[in-house]
């Protein structure tokens, strides 16, 4: 327990002894001292900082987590009214390469389990309307207008209704089921909501960022279609793709959504979600943020792009997960198998060292296979590891479970293995308390200890919480305040209540793959180099513009438009990672971050 933690408790069992005047004084006393004592008392209250509760001490979640395997999956019918995985049209086809396939810059092929199969354009989106206008597209034709991907996830869900718990549901059509989202001052709903209120539904929300005004090209619906169907329809349910959108009422749309029904309608209308994806789009706008959450002023994306995926779970706590995913994503293979096998990964990552395993990124030309690195993790923290139950933060009372076992040398890497991740990382994450350019470095709001707090941000924010988390995270900014930005959010709220984090370090490749100094200013020495065992000791590292997966990627497009058969800019040279045989463009399994779609 912390300090505070403790003294609370001490105070309420004096209340219970009839001293109750005496301890009263005491306790005053002692509150003064502590408030008015040290700089830090004098900080936080300049911060306006508040101290939770102590009287409300949160239950917190057992040692012991594994949920049972679901019964197998049932097959459902896509967009041509076929039984997928029995429909050729429908299918994508994943070739094997007869050679040895490319070497991960960073991250592996072996643990995250992913296939190694490429694969054409017209191969990854024929099934979902790529080439249709060409005469040789040899698949059935479909009106996608007429298509219903909400009605074909419920359907799905339906055929699979008994391998979930009850608490799992449908997600009704949006534009006739009453909007769950409301104002804070009318809601229905309890203000705040703990984890253990909810069972697990086994479902999985892929929550899909999207605004009003955006233009749908082609490209986006080939992502969309194929994100439903990969994820939703192949997997027996086990997820349900929503399209959130952004009313985005700041760039002078009047129309107050949640004034009325009617409001409502009309925003559907104006959000200009193609036909096939409006039963599965959800509205939402600033003005909501703000009615939710008083004491942060701040509701942009770049700063709080979880406050609407906090919201998310507490208005459809029906889901366990939700992954926050983006339009200027491409998964090159099979995206339902992709996010599967990162589940899975972290489902399998036991929890100590997980954060000093995410703090560096697997690098095969410089330490091995997945084995070595992770070896070396243990070595650089000698068996011990940094987040072994929750980090304390005096503001926070954690809701994650107590190790079993006291010291975390005494693990045999055997707690969390089988637990599902509550912060699911598509990044390394870096430690905002050694020395950095970190831009947001000073933003956090609502601590006590300020920018001494524990932070790790892991951009991009491209990442799964578990409701349990954002539950947490959502109390937290409506009761305390406290803020960090989006990139840290997840990871800093999970490792304060001592929450399962994981980073499947899923393949990333580089435009300079044989730039071996660049490759070494990422690497930093590794963990061997690491005085902590706690990531590199700099953070410093060079641009990551050559990436196929990093925020500021310039590549990860280029590669893309390459394989898609556009031209690239004058003196552009086609991406080695694009194939070329058999007539064909080929690229590897791997996620593409960011590629913004083109508007001709
Ligand atoms: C969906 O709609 C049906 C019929 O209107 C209703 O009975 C059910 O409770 C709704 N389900 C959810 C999860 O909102
Ligand atoms: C590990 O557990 C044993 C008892 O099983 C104990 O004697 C030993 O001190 C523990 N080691 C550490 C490092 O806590």
């Amino acid at each position: 327990m912390n300090r505070l933690a403790l003294a609370g408790a001490k105070c309420r069992r004096l209340f219970t002894r009839q001293t109750l005047l005496i301890a009263l004084a005491l306790c005053i006393v002692w509150f003064l001292g502590m408030h008015f004592r040290s700089d830090i008392s004098q900080h936080w209250s300049e911060l306006g900082t508040q101290l939770p509760d102590l009287r409300k001490q949160p239950t917190r979640m057992p040692t012991h987590n594994v949920l049972p395997p679901l019964a197998e999956r049932v097959l459902c019918h896509g967009p041509r009214g076929h039984l997928l995985g029995q429909s050729p049209d429908d299918d994508l086809v994943e070739r094997e390469l007869d050679g040895p396939y490319h070497m991960p810059w960073a991250g592996n092929y072996e643990e995250t389990g992913l296939d190694l199969t490429v694969m054409s354009v017209d191969q990854r989106y024929g099934p979902y309307g790529y080439g249709e206008d060409r005469d040789d597209y040899g698949r059935q034709k479909v009106d996608w207008d007429k298509v219903d991907w909400g009605q074909l996830q419920n359907d799905c869900f339906e055929r699979n209704r008994h391998r979930f718990p009850e608490s799992a549901t449908r997600f009704n059509d949006t534009r006739t089921a009453q909007p769950r989202f409301t104002f804070r001052d009318v809601a229905k709903i309890p203000e705040v909501r703990h984890w253990h209120e909810f069972e697990p539904s086994r479902r999985t929300a892929i929550v899909v960022r999207t605004w009003r005004g955006y233009q749908y090209m082609p490209e986006d619906l080939h992502y969309l279609r194929s994100l439903v169907a990969e994820t939703t329809l192949k997997t027996g349910a086990e997820y349900q793709v929503i399209l959130l959108v952004d009313m985005k009422d700041y760039e002078g749309y009047e129309n107050n959504i949640f004034a009325s029904d009617e409001a409502y309608k009309q925003g559907l209308v104006d959000a200009g979600v193609p036909p096939e994806f409006q039963s599965i789009a959800l509205l939402w706008d600033v003005r909501l943020l703000q009615s939710w959450y008083p004491m942060i002023e701040e509701h942009r994306t770049m700063w709080q792009v979880f406050q609407p995926m906090q919201l998310l779970a507490l208005h459809y706590p029906e889901f366990d997960h939700f992954w926050q995913v983006e339009l200027d994503m491409r998964f090159l293979g099979d995206a339902g198998k992709f996010l599967d096998r990162l589940a899975t990964t972290a489902r399998n990552e036991p929890r100590k060292q997980a954060l000093e395993r995410a703090s560096f990124w697997h690098m095969i030309a410089e330490t091995g296979d997945y084995g070595e690195f992770f070896r070396s993790v243990d070595a650089a923290n000698q068996g011990g590891s940094h987040a072994w139950g929750p980090m304390r933060v005096r503001e926070i009372l954690p809701i994650g479970p107590d190790p079993p076992t006291p010291d975390p040398r005494n693990d045999t890497f055997a707690w969390g293995v089988g637990e599902e991740a509550d912060a699911l990382m598509t990044s390394f994450c870096m430690d905002a308390n050694i020395p950095n350019e970190w831009v947001f470095k000073e933003w956090i709001y609502g601590l006590a200890s300020g920018v001494r707090t524990p932070r790790f941000y892991c951009p991009p924010a491209i990442q799964r919480g578990s409701r349990s988390l954002l539950l947490a995270i959502h109390q937290a900014q409506l009761e305390l305040g406290i803020r960090v930005p989006s990139e840290a959010t997840l990871a800093s709220f999970a490792l304060w209540h001592g929450l399962k984090l994981s980073f499947p370090q899923h393949p990333v490749f580089h435009r300079d793959r044989d730039d071996v100094e660049n490759r070494r200013g990422w690497w930093r020495g590794g963990p061997r180099a690491s005085s902590t065992g706690l990531g590199p000791d700099t953070s410093a590292h060079p641009r990551g513009d050559g990436l196929t997966f990093w925020w500021e990627s310039t590549w990860a497009k280029q590669v893309f438009s390459a394989w898609m058969g556009r031209a690239l800019e004058e003196g552009v040279p086609r991406p080695w990672i694009v194939d070329e045989w058999g007539g064909k463009l080929w690229l590897p399994n791997i996620l593409l971050h960011p590629v913004k779609h083109v508007v001709p």
